[in-house]
């Protein structure tokens, strides 16, 4: 952390950046749970400036709604025409005519900034006394940056700008990062004498540098030791490149804290995120907003986790979920969608191709298979049998589904809300269940079934299930192929289960309880 504090921080903001292509501001363009803006801002309020003042102009009203979300007590400064950075800059100190010692600049599409390396270049501006520090990088390929000229004694001479450089200027490989620490008052000097007579017709916050140099201010420069770190988004392919640089950053300090990722380049978490050691995360994983991972826990591969408390032990695999809350040692997936609103407690379970929202599940409980549980509350150690239906919408208003504690609910059940289902009663495979099951009944809502015998035969002669239904009863079709086999074979067995429709229907199983 810096020793010295900066009177402000000044952020760019206003630009356009017409390189994305974009109708969304590119300070907005977000990655990692932050706008391009939001990244910035949270390397130098760690600083703790003075005052943050914002310059916005292209698609302000968004820009100024955003910030006052994550950043209430930055001021923005309207920049309504771009005239270049130096105005910008310009426009910001005119606001604040008595701020006076150490000014930072940064530019608002720089997201990998580091604090640490803002504090470094602060605190060399004020033990050196310079009027400028400029915070540069050696990079590979220098092409779009400012180059930073150096006189003969090291000092740094000038910035030229890429369209204004000559052919030798554009073989340097230093840049410059665009972000700096001013003086107020040299800087507020400076700026009166910056004109317009370049290339882009844009007033150069650059040229300040060669106006201070040759008034004899001491400008100063600090190279980066890491060049990724000043890398300024203008494209999309940029934007790609700082994403992809920010989540090795993040992924590699969970490492470091203990927690296993498999495949750091498929595994995406976001700045708000939280993990406890021994947590293990797997591949083609995002993890955003205020995620939390607990111990032991393993999540993906394949998911998608928003807002999402984990709970210790748990295991969430090819999983959506979207602000719920999944217990210790609960299980989720394949295949499975958590919406707003679902709890699951401890040792749960969500099973395939299952969709809950706003759904609170107790302890133990089980939604093995191929169900849609909406609005409901279960209790502790109930099953909901494989295609179970929560009926919650009428066409007109969302109802509640309350299910007791070690219920069984038969498969391919539909509740059909509002209802009560109390604790320790079944309901009956394939029921429609509109009417409330006190606690231990069994709750039967399906038409009896009728069995007509030899239907196949009569109404499909020559059909294949003809054949086999005939081949199966010993009694060769007429007019079949005598190609069944050994009929000895296929003899009735007589220990065969009677058929369901000799049960009286209260009785009927509630077939499909798998647990
Ligand atoms: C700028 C620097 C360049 C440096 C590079 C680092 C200048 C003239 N050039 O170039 O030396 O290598 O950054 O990334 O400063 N902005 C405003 N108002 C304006 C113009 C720009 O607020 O009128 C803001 C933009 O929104 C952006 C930042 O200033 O956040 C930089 O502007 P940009 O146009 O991206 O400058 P570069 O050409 O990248
Ligand atoms: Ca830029």
């Amino acid at each position: 952390m810096s020793e010295s504090r900066a009177a402000a921080a000044i952020v760019l903001a206003a630009g356009e950046g017409k390189r994305m292509k974009s109708g969304t501001p590119k300070v907005l363009h977000k990655f990692l749970g932050r706008s391009l803006l939001g990244h910035v801002l949270a390397a130098t309020t760690a600083l703790d400036p003075e005052q943050t003042l914002v310059v916005v102009g292209h698609g302000r009203e968004q820009v100024v709604d955003h910030l006052a979300q994550i950043a209430p007590d930055a001021v923005s400064i309207e920049q309504v025409e771009q005239r270049g950075t130096g105005h910008a800059v310009r426009l910001a100190l005119d606001s604040c005519p008595e701020l006076v010692g150490a000014v930072l600049v940064v530019c608002g599409d720089t997201p990998l900034l580091s604090t640490g390396a803002l504090a470094t270049l602060i605190d060399l501006h004020t033990e050196s006394g310079n009027s400028a520090t400029v915070l540069t990088a050696q990079v590979a390929d220098p092409t779009g940056y400012g180059r930073v000229i150096r006189r003969e004694d090291g000092r740094v001479a000038s910035i030229v700008e890429q369209s204004d450089a000559n052919t030798d200027q554009r073989a340097i490989d230093e840049i410059n990062s665009g972000i700096y620490v001013f003086d107020a008052a040299a800087l507020r000097a400076a700026l009166t004498s910056v004109t317009r007579d370049n290339s882009q017709g844009e007033e150069y916050l650059t040229d300040v540098i060669a106006g201070l140099a040759v008034v004899g201010s001491a400008v100063g420069a600090l190279t980066v030791d890491d060049p990724r770190e000043v890398l300024g988004v203008n494209d999309r392919v940029q934007l790609a490149e700082a994403r992809a640089l920010m989540r090795d950053r993040i992924n590699e300090q969970w490492m470091r804290a203990g927690v296993s990722i498999i495949d750091p380049a498929t595994t995406m978490i976001g700045v708000g995120v939280r993990l406890e050691a021994d947590a293990v995360i797997h591949p083609w994983t995002l993890l955003e907003g205020s995620t939390t991972v607990a111990a032991r826990a393993e999540v993906g591969p394949g998911s998608q986790i928003i807002d999402t408390d984990i709970g210790a032990d748990a295991v969430v695999r090819f999983t959506t979920a979207d602000r719920t809350v999944i217990g210790p040692a609960a299980s989720v997936g394949p295949y499975t969608y958590l919406r707003p609103g679902t709890v699951l407690a401890a040792k749960t379970r969500a099973g395939a191709f299952v969709e809950t929202k706003n759904a609170q599940v107790g302890e133990g409980s089980k939604i093995p298979h191929l169900s849609y549980v909406g609005d409901a509350e279960i209790g502790e150690g109930s099953n909901i049998g494989a295609g179970t239906i929560v009926v919650n919408y009428d066409g007109v208003a969302k109802h509640r589904t309350i299910i007791g504690d070690h219920v069984r609910i038969g498969s391919d059940t539909m509740l059909v809300a509002p209802v009560e289902i109390g604790d320790g009663a079944y309901t009956a495979a394939g029921s429609v269940i509109t009417e409330d099951v006190p606690p231990g009944a069994m709750g039967v809502g399906r038409a009896k079934q009728r069995t007509i015998d030899g239907w196949v035969a009569r109404k499909r002669p020559g059909s294949a299930a003809a054949a086999a239904a005939a081949a199966s009863s010993g009694v060769k079709p007429a007019g079949a192929a005598d190609s069944a086999g050994d009929p000895g074979k296929n003899a009735p067995t007589p220990t065969q289960p009677p058929s369901p429709s000799d049960r009286p229907a209260g009785e009927t199983d509630p077939e499909g309880n798998r647990e």
